[in-house]
């Protein structure tokens, strides 16, 4: 089964767990993709809250009712997949960029279900690149604050800035983002605050405790996960 199948196989048995009359929180991503086509294809009468532009616009596409975060009550499930699902389903997000609103949304949820296929299991969180979104602003100045963040959780690798086409990735919320790629994260909760210590940091791509279930995509069907 390819990762592509994976994929659909897990988006449609995160859809079976939306129930009518739910707001849900809608990922981004191409996991994602696949859960909003098959949540569209069921027709209920729920309320979609999207991580991203591009979320929101399949979903409107799909005939998906979309509020704004804050608009409606409480997110009652999201699901969003994750470029790293690692120990206690700590994870990595953020390779598509909307890691800030994805997380907003995330941790407004009353429980969040993280998808992915098979090949985004890991022992331990880090090869993939850890993305760190920060202010334009002084952006250039900010990562020498990164670097010694970094420092402290004896990562030694220089964050990069985000290109497309020669030109700096801006987030939906016009900021830049800078990868790293730590590695190993022997410390994601110390790396995680120390981060966020940073001034003109506006979020970093670890996210802990705060998925309740994940379910995963492989050859013999779709395998449970809990921290
Ligand atoms: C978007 O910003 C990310 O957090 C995605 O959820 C993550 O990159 C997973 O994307 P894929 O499902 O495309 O691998």
């Amino acid at each position: 089964m390819t990762a592509e199948e994976q994929k659909r196989q897990v988006g449609e048995a995160a859809a079976a767990l939306v129930e009518p009359g739910m707001v849900v929180g809608l990922g981004t991503g191409s996991t994602a993709v696949e859960f909003v086509r098959a949540l569209a294809a069921r027709k209920l009468d729920i309320v979609g809250v999207p991580t991203s532009e591009a979320t929101a616009a399949l979903a409107t596409e799909l005939g998906i009712r979309l509020s704004e975060l804050g608009e409606t009550k409480t997110i009652d499930l999201t699901i969003d997949g994750a470029d790293e699902i690692g120990p206690g389903l700590s994870l990595i997000k953020g390779a598509g960029g909307a890691l800030l609103r994805e997380k907003l949304v995330w941790e407004a949820s009353r429980s969040c279900v993280v998808i992915g296929d098979a090949s985004k299991c890991v022992k331990v969180l880090g090869k993939f690149t850890l993305p760190i979104e920060v202010v334009a602003f002084g952006h250039k100045t900010v990562v020498a604050r990164i670097c010694d963040a970094l420092a402290e959780c004896d990562i030694g690798m220089a964050p990069v800035l985000r290109r497309r086409e020669g030109q700096p990735v801006r987030t939906d919320g016009g900021n830049v983002i800078y990868d790293v790629a730590c590695g190993v994260i022997p410390e994601p909760a110390l790396l995680a605050a120390a981060l966020k210590g940073v001034t003109g940091v506006v979020e970093h791509g670890l996210f802990l405790d705060l998925a309740d279930r994940a379910l995963i995509g492989g050859p013999d069907g779709v395998r449970e996960l809990e921290p």
